[in-house]
């Protein structure tokens, strides 16, 4: 039997999982690392914590399995997308990375729509200029920390940094360098355009790769660390919502899936290149060549749930230590004792901006309609329909660009809350299904890796052999009419609080 590991490097941490062929978990083992956040709105991470939790997390999978190394055919890496590394002539990290959920840049999105115009920007790069991007935070650290961007030679995302560690090599692939806001998404390479105009040195970037083409083997030092061969193959991997979806089998027109990790995305695979004018929702190369995927995503997703945890929920986070159950699974039981609407409360899950569909990184979360009635578990079931609302929002985009989803899988550490994939059913009013694995991204670039290493011929061939459905959630007829009257007036309270973000922001 063959064997593939699959890395996802997430923002609360990595987690290495060591598949069989077939994508069974023979071993899996996560490490948390922390989130630095220095102002309102900024969101750094430290790369030695992404690479320290790698080697351990790979380490702790080989051990625990007992697998014979000669066995592991292949490396597939995913990770949170946009993170900016930034490496000297030595690769030493030159400063913590600026992640994804930073929203520092606001100035640095001006900068790019003047000097490419927005129309430009949005028929090379796919996207509009985005805050969380990666063009503009290296803008930013030009603009701000010039010492440090005069010292850089190599620029890096999350994953392609533990590329690095792991073979040498300075890559990436295309799912992931389509969030740099640096690559002609239609022809899958860097726009020298796009460089040359914003002032980036096109040699700063690695070569770019598809997703399941093999970028380099593990170098003899790290295999003697690892435990694995001398040579074993690194494949591209992908970006986590790409890997995501590969790991969910959306690999064809009509699939989709929601995610609800820390963001929360929906995703939906397109064989025809698909941009949304406005920019609302993300256009990227997807992990499966010569295909593209549409995404929303909101930026607070599963962060406004643990938010909400870590600052009101102590007693249960007691009481599941105590009854040895998921704190997660309490909050949702006290949530399923409210009705829908919350008693007439809505939550807006904008704690870090929000992308889809308003590209503002002033808004901020709101609780609207709060009353002496309410009480927090009213508070908890308005926060994740609020969540539920904006992942709607990103379904309303993609009807207007006649992106047309027929199957929609939930994943994500919010996937496994049967409340929320009800809520997501009702409101997307679709079924919404699981898959049987619940690995998605690190499943994902182990197939991608298992494509790599010639187990599979294809990514969707590899899909079909992996990939079962398990659990399939109905819309509840008489739920939907009811979640529209709040999914409605929901819509009505960004636009009423626009400009008053904005004064917020600047006080
Ligand atoms: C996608 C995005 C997030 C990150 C973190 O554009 O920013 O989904 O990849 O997971």
């Amino acid at each position: 039997m063959a064997y593939i590991i699959g890395v996802d490097c997430g923002t609360s941490g990595t987690k290495t999982v060591l598949f069989d062929e077939l994508g069974t978990v023979i071993a899996s083992h996560t490490i948390e690392y922390p989130m630095y956040q220095p102002k309102n709105g900024y969101a750094e991470q430290d790369p030695s914590d992404w690479a320290d939790a790698m080697i351990n997390t790979i380490k702790a999978v080989m051990a625990k399995s007992g697998v014979n190394k000669a066995d592991v055919k292949g490396i597939g890496i995913s990770g949170q997308m946009h993170g900016l590394v930034m490496l000297d002539k030595n690769d030493e990290v030159l400063r913590k990375s600026i992640i994804w959920c930073d929203q520092r840049t606001a100035k640095e999105v001006d900068e790019m729509n003047q000097k490419l115009g927005e129309k430009k920007l949005i028929e090379i790069t796919a996207n509009p200029a985005l805050t969380g991007w990666t063009a503009a935070k290296i803008l930013w650290v030009k603009n701000n920390e010039p010492e440090i961007f005069e010292k850089c030679r190599h620029i890096l995302l999350p994953k392609d940094y533990l590329r690095l560690i792991l073979t040498g090599e300075y890559a990436t692939e295309v799912s992931d360098a389509s969030g740099m806001q640096l690559l002609d998404v239609a022809n899958r390479c860097w726009s020298k355009e796009v460089c040359d105009t914003l002032g980036i040195d096109m040699s700063v970037l690695g070569k770019v790769y598809e997703s399941c083409e093999i970028t380099g083997g593990v170098t003899k030092s790290m295999a003697d660390i690892l435990g694995l061969c001398e040579g074993t193959i690194v494949v591209g991997g992908a970006g986590d919502n790409a890997a995501a979806a590969v790991g969910t089998g959306v690999v064809e027109d009509g699939k989709a899936f929601t995610t609800i990790g820390t963001s929360g995305v929906v995703f939906a695979h397109t064989s025809e290149i698909s941009i949304d004018a406005k920019g609302r929702v993300h256009t990227c190369c997807a992990a499966v060549p010569n295909s593209w995927h549409v995404m929303g995503v909101t930026q607070g997703a599963g962060l406004s749930l643990k938010w909400f945890r870590d600052n009101f929920c102590n007693a249960e986070k007691e009481t599941a230590s105590l009854m040895g159950v998921d704190e997660y699974y309490l909050m949702d039981k006290q949530a399923e004792t409210v009705q829908i609407g919350a008693n007439r409360l809505l939550y807006l899950p904008y704690l870090m901006g929000e992308r889809t569909p308003h590209l503002d990184p002033d808004a901020r979360g709101v609780f609207f309609g709060l009353s002496a009635m309410h009480s927090k578990k009213d508070m908890l079931r308005a926060v994740l329909e609020g969540v539920s609302y904006s992942l709607r929002d990103c379904v309303e985009v993609f009807k207007e660009m006649n992106i047309s989803v027929s199957d929609m899988m939930a994943c994500g550490g919010g996937g496994t809350s049967p409340l929320w994939r009800s809520m997501l059913a009702d409101l997307y009013n679709c079924p919404v299904k699981t898959v049987a694995s619940k690995e998605g991204p690190a499943l994902g670039v182990a197939l991608l890796a298992s494509v790599g290493a010639g187990i599979y011929s294809s990514v969707p061939e590899a899909c079909g052999a992996v990939i079962k459905t398990d659990k399939t959630q109905e819309p509840i007829a008489e739920n939907v009419p009811e979640y529209e009257k709040f999914y409605n007036l929901y819509t009505e309270i960004y636009p009423a609080l626009k400009a008053q973000f904005k004064k917020l922001a600047q006080l």
